[in-house]
């Protein structure tokens, strides 16, 4: 099957990787990756980099007419996902429409109906002592607040999972997908066209009965008298799926994994949840749960602030990982301290492209931290699985089993 060739160069680049940062304990790799490559800058091929470093990750991030993000991601979709791969200045028009949709004032607001979804999965296993965190918790919670942000009752829930799983998790849906892509990209187009086809009737609904939910307010929104079509609104939804349920999932596998592992860290947030936002920032730049930036392609030749020049057409991928352990931002970067003041991680990215859900997800993160804390407040990986498996793709921890008395 042909690949479109930043995919395929993306491809390389994580085969590269994955021989060089281990994925149970990256950041020590992430700090010899800096040392290793002048500027923090590997380049395993003509045509490809990744930068390891701060300096050079702020400036890509920066330079979007420098690096463009404007690049055909085989995700079962057929046009760009909106504003993910949408380059300025259209990109801002889009951001002015959102931006205001996902406000902290906004995310405020949601925080009861957040908590309120945290407590339902957890009064599911409460009482047994014991839960698959990944299945009965990450993977479910986010979908489910999303309902509520989206205006879609409960019972959606398993049509929701089941279309971020074609999409993200295809071998979910066929076993065989895991070895074979033909058939993991047949799973992921038809679950493409099944995400077009009912957010279509949903939007349908909207236009019939609008109501005071996201799906509206994409129908309405304006930006200079303009509203989005039904394709760009679409487009949207989709990236929403794959951009909004995942990463907080996996964070949370990441969080939680880190905390049960070390329970002295763990009671300062028993013993007092206002250090939880703290607590949050802090996992999030330690354990980096999208440890790679969507690829970027140099639209010409570009000095890099280290010296080194990149030829145009180059796909060059950030790690924020390494930048988030990086000496010259954070001298004490292997001490994870929840009182760190003036924390400038990159867990949500950098430049226009940072991350739109940054609000809701550290709201997410956040209630889950206070209302697992208040309920279970002690609790460790439950005995025989110890070994935690951390696979491929966003940082997270497979099957995280937890138990507690
Ligand atoms: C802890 C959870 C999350 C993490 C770590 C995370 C991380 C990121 C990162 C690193 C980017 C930049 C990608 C790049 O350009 O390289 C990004 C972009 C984005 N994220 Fe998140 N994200 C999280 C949660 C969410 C949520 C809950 C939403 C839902 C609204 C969301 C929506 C988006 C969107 C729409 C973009 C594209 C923004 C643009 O291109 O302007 N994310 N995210």
């Amino acid at each position: 099957m042909l690949l479109p060739p930043v995919i395929r160069a993306s491809f390389f680049t994580q085969m590269a990787l994955a021989q060089q940062v281990r994925l149970a304990n990256p950041q020590p790799d992430y700090v010899a990756m800096q040392q290793a490559h002048p500027g923090g800058l590997m380049c395993p091929m003509d045509g490809i980099a990744v930068s390891f470093g701060r300096e050079t990750t702020d400036f890509v991030l920066r330079h979007h007419e420098l690096f463009s993000s404007a690049v055909d991601m085989p995700l079962g979709n057929v046009r760009p996902l909106i504003p993910l791969n949408i380059d300025p200045p259209k990109h801002s028009k889009y951001r002015k429409i959102l931006d205001p949709l996902f406000s902290p004032k906004r995310m405020d607001e949601m925080e009861p109906d957040i908590a309120a979804r945290a407590n339902k999965f957890i009064d599911e296993f409460v009482a047994d002592g014991e839960c698959n965190f990944s299945e009965q918790f990450a993977e479910q919670f986010p979908s489910a607040v999303f309902l509520g942000l989206m205006g879609m009752p409960w019972d959606q829930l398993e049509m929701f999972l089941h279309l971020r799983d074609g999409i993200l998790h295809p071998e979910k849906v066929d076993p065989a997908a895991e070895a074979d892509f033909t058939v993991r990209f047949a799973v992921m187009n038809a679950t493409g066209q099944e995400i077009y086809t009912y957010f279509n009737e949903q939007l349908d609904q909207r236009e019939a009965n609008p109501a005071d939910d996201l799906l509206t307010h994409f129908i309405t929104a304006e930006v200079d008298g303009d509203t989005m079509s039904r394709e760009e609104v679409l487009d949207l939804c989709y990236l929403f799926l794959i951009a909004g349920l995942d990463t907080v999932s996996d964070s949370l596998t990441c969080l939680f994994a880190y905390l049960a592992q070390h329970p002295e860290q763990r009671q300062l947030i028993v013993d007092d949840p206002r250090v939880i936002p703290g607590a949050v920032e802090e996992l999030l730049r330690w354990e980096t749960p999208v440890p790679y930036g969507v690829p970027r392609v140099a639209t010409q030749d570009v000095q890099l602030p280290n010296g080194t020049t990149l030829a145009e057409g180059t796909v060059v991928t950030v790690s924020y990982g390494g930048a988030n352990i990086d000496p010259s931002e954070y001298p004490d970067g292997f001490d994870v301290r929840f009182d760190r003041d003036d924390n400038r991680h990159i867990a949500f990215g950098g430049g226009v492209h940072r991350c739109l859900g940054s609000h809701l997800a550290r709201r997410e993160l956040r209630i889950a931290l206070a209302e697992w804390h208040r309920r279970i407040p002690q609790y460790g990986i439950k005995p025989g699985h110890e070994d935690l498996q951390f696979p491929l793709g966003l940082r997270h921890v497979k099957d995280l089993t937890l138990s507690w008395s």
